[in-house]
């Protein structure tokens, strides 16, 4: 009942597979997003429902990614037609092209970082951060900057899942704990540090009243944990029949949200102990790229070097997922057009770069192509896992979820179909008809002007 697929790459370790999926994981969204996400969503309110969300329908959800691509050993479009026949691999195009659509902006800010990173270690942050960022964030610099991103990318994806992801991953993921965990520390140390923390770690129930907060969180925790496109279902393709499933999911899910949190505590001190607030409300970007380089100009030489460090763990994370990005589009184009990985990743990656020159042209576009990929498709594209998982492939995934796991975890493989099938799709759902609306809102915005 497996599907054999003799001479497939596979992960070398253990550690390299939950290494990439948690360096898919853990990436811009983390720290991009994130703190954004808890400045508008009432601090702590936003932060556990997160988690919430997280716990309830994350770790089940890349499960199902899991069990289906582990059974199906192919990439989305491959396994799921195995699997669940002609209709259901449709879906897999579906995935492919949220994959496209939201590498091509995804690389557009890693770019940014890759920029602000180079600016640190040579001259030092820009004194007017957001008039600085105003140029460099949409035009020839920004298309050159997220050009050479994507080259990174693509140099990896064709050095194979051993060689190039799982290496990379083992390199670079420990590298960015380091670096986060030691900024952290070192914000601790700032004065006036406690009115940011107060903002982030103080909740705002009333927050909780407003289903935009849930909405905003059901989403995020799908981009974060890399949920909803085949991402990590083509991960746990490369996977033998010897992986615990249900500890892998756990330990990858607590991880993002470690590095989440700990970013938290990194920006909100930031930016509070030097009253730059003001510029984080302006826009998602605002805390990221004007309000904290704002902050790391503003302390001088210090401020230089731990700005260095912050945005070199900030493209580390880019890196690692947009691998993972990648990867899902070129190894449906290897499998499903028979040409070699070299091919499929040059070709892929250059598609998806020159699509990327639109949102490296102009910021509106971009923002209308994370609306669009990175939340509605991905919820979308969630809700349709959760019901492949908990209805028509039940046996094929308690039986994946089982093989590989210690007895502990076997325990747990009946709460999590029981979740699947009975409670992410009505969730899902639910937040599948607000994400519309806002999409629709925002296409209309972005056509109106
Ligand atoms: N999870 C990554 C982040 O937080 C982004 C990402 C990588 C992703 N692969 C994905 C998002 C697949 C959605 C789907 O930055």
């Amino acid at each position: 009942m497996t599907a054999p697929n003799a001479g497939r790459e596979a992960f070398a370790t253990r550690a390299g597979f939950i290494l990439a999926a948690a360096g898919s994981a853990v990436g811009l969204g983390n720290m991009w997003r994130f703190s954004y996400q808890a400045s508008e969503g009432g601090g702590a309110a936003f932060v556990l429902l997160y988690i919430a969300m997280t716990l309830l329908l994350g770790i089940p959800l890349m499960l199902a990614e899991f069990g289906i691509g582990r059974r199906g050993q192919r990439a989305p479009i491959g396994s799921l037609r195995l699997l669940a026949g002609r209709g259901w691999g449709r879906l897999g195009y579906v995935f492919v092209a949220a994959g496209l659509l939201i590498l091509a902006y995804y690389s557009v800010i890693a770019g940014w970082t890759l920029r602000y990173a180079l600016e640190a270690a040579l001259h030092g942050f820009d004194r007017s951060a957001a008039e600085h960022f105003g140029e460099i964030s949409s035009g020839g610099d920004a298309v050159a900057f997220h050009l050479g991103f994507m080259a990174l990318t693509v140099l990896i994806v064709v050095a194979g899942v051993k060689g190039g992801i799982e290496r990379g991953s083992l390199l670079m993921m420990p590298v960015l704990f380091l670096i986060v965990i030691g900024l952290a520390v070192w914000a601790t140390t700032l004065p006036g540090a406690g009115a940011g923390y107060a903002v982030y770690l103080m909740p705002q129930f009333e927050e909780l009243m407003n289903p935009a907060v849930w909405r905003a969180a059901v989403a995020q925790a799908f981009f974060s944990l890399s949920l909803g496109m085949g991402g990590m279902l083509t991960f746990a393709s490369y996977l033998h029949r010897d992986q615990n499933l249900p500890e892998s999911a756990t330990v990858v899910a607590y991880t993002d949200f470690g590095v989440a949190f700990i970013a938290g505590l990194v920006v909100f001190p930031v930016i509070y102990s030097l009253g730059l607030q003001g510029a984080v409300g302006a826009s998602t970007v605002g805390a990221l790229f004007i309000a904290l380089p704002g902050a790391f100009e503003a302390m001088g030489a210090a401020g230089r070097v731990v700005g260095l460090f912050f945005f070199i763990a900030l493209a580390l994370g880019a890196l690692t997922s947009a691998i993972s990005l990648l990867e899902v589009v070129t190894a449906s184009v290897m499998e499903e057009m028979h040409v070699s990985r070299r091919r499929a990743a040059v070709v892929t990656g250059a598609a998806i770069a020159a699509l990327g020159v639109l949102p490296a042209l102009d910021t509106d576009t971009l923002g209308l192509m994370d609306k669009i990929a990175g939340e509605f498709l991905l919820v979308a594209g969630a809700l349709a896992l959760a019901i492949l998982a908990g209805w028509r492939l039940t046996g094929e995934v308690r039986e994946e979820l089982l093989a590989g796991a210690a007895p502990f975890w076997q325990r747990q493989v009946p709460r999590i179909l029981f979740v699947l099938r009975w409670i992410v799709p009505p969730v899902v759902a639910v937040v599948l008809a607000f994400s519309l609306r806002e999409t629709v809102a925002t296409v209309a915005d972005y056509f109106a002007g």
